[in-house]
């Protein structure tokens, strides 16, 4: 199957989340099963040309905009230690600047930027005689490649056979843009917005929702979410869209790459270590200390270690944290170790609790590809407190280093942790319901009665590492969706 997968954010080139993560490891689970896939970006003034390889080739696509035509350059890469052929579209009044998405706020062109990506990954394939069989988009800043599929290309030769899925990752960001720009800018009548039509929410563009609407088949990153954005708020305000919808919106639950997220290949840890080995976790226990300077002497007293690494958003939980923690670390209870970047008043929360704590909070900010290994590696427990969780990827990889999570139950969280249960040894974390901050209190106390107490901690521990969350699975499911997407195609 020739795969296209259109997308803002790819790992290792551009990362902000898990978008990027699975942007970067699906490709790779499709090409081992057969499939030709080719990936397309923007060339973000972040992204290193030179250390990935990057290069120009002669291409330069004509993109059709509004009522004119636009270009950009195509230079090209590889996904690394893969053939994958990964292009990027360089185009210096878009992309050519530092940031994806743009600081706080945003760039106030994103609606031109993610429109122009959309509709230029139509005439890259042209341009690269690939004929899709299926045009993979992933959330608001691909979705209007839906609309455009059936808007434009419906009738075009090249596509004659090319389904469109779309897949969301986040229903928090719809892509809501000024109607009469984002219609222009699309190529679509501005007759074709009024209330009710799919372009429409509230009076505005909502990418999301013409993505939703317009999509072959729909995608989501979890079961439970599926169900979560169709009948509660979680949806956002879109769940009449993706009621309407029906059997064709399906949950596939994330997967993680083992290549990059096993303990006994993991580059940036101190030492390898497997199920059998996990005594070895304690070193790279004291490693992850030292690395967030920890004193050798304070180092002695061995207490559990809670680990986060997360972007600083309100979906990932950190004011119900705020509200219980102080108890915890002023009673010598756990020492927490967190990873973030994202929006300031929680950096800056998190940052006077150092302050105040030295040795038992540390917090690290900013983008820290080997520090987020080293958490996984040397924490003990690993917590996700989510407000809601579409899927969550770093619970999964704290599983597979036999990090035991502590976990709201909602979303991917819920379809991925299961509560252990001290009477049957069946079970790999510590869940809890209520989005409170007594309710995580309750649960970290729960978790630190049964930290090192035998026979449950080797239990939880190996039945965590027992999980399989392979990515190869996931890939396989996608495929499925594609060729559902084939016969519906519309
Ligand atoms: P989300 O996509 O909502 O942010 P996920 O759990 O799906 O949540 O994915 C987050 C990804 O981003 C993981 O790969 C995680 O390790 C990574 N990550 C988040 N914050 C940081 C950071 N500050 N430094 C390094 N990696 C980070
Ligand atoms: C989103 C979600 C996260 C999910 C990731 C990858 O950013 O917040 O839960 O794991 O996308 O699908």
């Amino acid at each position: 199957m020739n795969i296209l997968l259109a997308t803002a954010e790819v790992t290792p080139f551009a990362k902000v989340g898990g978008l990027a993560d699975m942007a970067g490891a699906l490709p790779k689970a499709w090409a081992q099963g057969g499939h030709n896939v080719i990936v397309i970006l923007p060339l973000y003034g972040t992204i290193d040309t030179e250390k990935f390889g990057i290069v120009k080739t002669d291409m330069l696509v004509d993109v059709p905009f509004g009522t004119w035509t636009e270009y950009a350059e195509v230079w090209q890469g590889t996904l690394p230690d893969t053939s994958i052929p990964v292009y990027f579209l360089r185009s210096s009044d878009y992309y050519d600047r530092p940031g994806i998405y743009g600081y706080h706020e945003g760039f106030e062109d994103n609606d031109r930027r993610f429109i122009f990506l959309s509709r230029a990954i139509f005439e890259v394939a042209r341009a690269l005689d690939f004929r899709p069989d299926v045009v993979h988009a992933h959330d608001y800043h691909t979705a209007p490649c839906m609309p455009m599929l059936k808007v434009h290309y419906h009738s075009d030769e090249f596509f004659r056979h090319t389904a469109g899925v779309f897949t969301i990752h986040n229903m928090a960001y719809q892509g809501m843009y000024d109607p009469q720009r984002a219609m222009e800018f699309c190529g679509f009548p501005a007759s074709e917005f009024y209330t009710g039509s799919w372009y429409e929410q509230d009076g505005i563009f909502n990418s999301m929702k013409a993505g939703i609407l317009f999509a072959d088949k729909i995608t989501t990153v979890s079961p439970t979410y599926a169900q979560e954005i169709r009948w509660t708020p979680e949806g956002m305000g879109l769940q009449g869209a993706l009621q309407s919808r029906g059997a064709d919106l399906i949950g596939i639950l994330n997967g993680i790459d083992a290549a990059t997220w096993s303990p006994m290949h993991d580059k940036h840890i101190a030492v390898p270590y497997d199920a059998d080995s996990l005594k070895k976790k304690d070193i790279n226990k004291k490693a992850l200390l030292k690395e967030v300077g920890i004193s050798a002497a304070e180092m002695k007293r061995d207490l559990p270690v809670v680990g986060m690494v997360t972007r600083l958003t309100e979906q990932k939980g950190v004011s119900i944290l705020a509200a219980c923690i102080e108890s915890f670390v002023a009673n010598d209870r756990f020492r927490l170790v967190i990873l973030g970047s994202g929006e300031a008043k929680y950096e800056d929360l998190l940052k006077n609790l150092a302050y105040r704590y030295p040795n038992h909070v540390r917090v690290g900010t900013g983008y820290n590809e080997p520090l987020s290994h080293m958490i996984q590696a040397g924490a003990d427990f690993y917590l996700m407190p989510s407000k809601f969780e579409p899927c969550g990827l770093t619970q999964m990889f704290a599983l597979a280093y036999g990090t035991i999570p502590i976990v709201r139950s909602v979303g991917g969280l819920a379809d991925t942790v299961q509560d252990y249960d001290p009477i049957t040894f069946a079970g790999t974390g510590i869940r809890f319901h209520r989005y409170t901050g007594e309710a995580l209190q309750h649960a970290l106390e729960t978790a630190l009665r049964l930290y090192k107490r035998e026979p449950h901690w080797s239990h939880m521990r190996r039945n965590a590492m027992a999980q399989d969350h392979s990515i190869v699975t996931t890939a396989q499911r996608y495929v499925e969706v594609f060729g559902w997407a084939q016969e519906a195609r519309r």
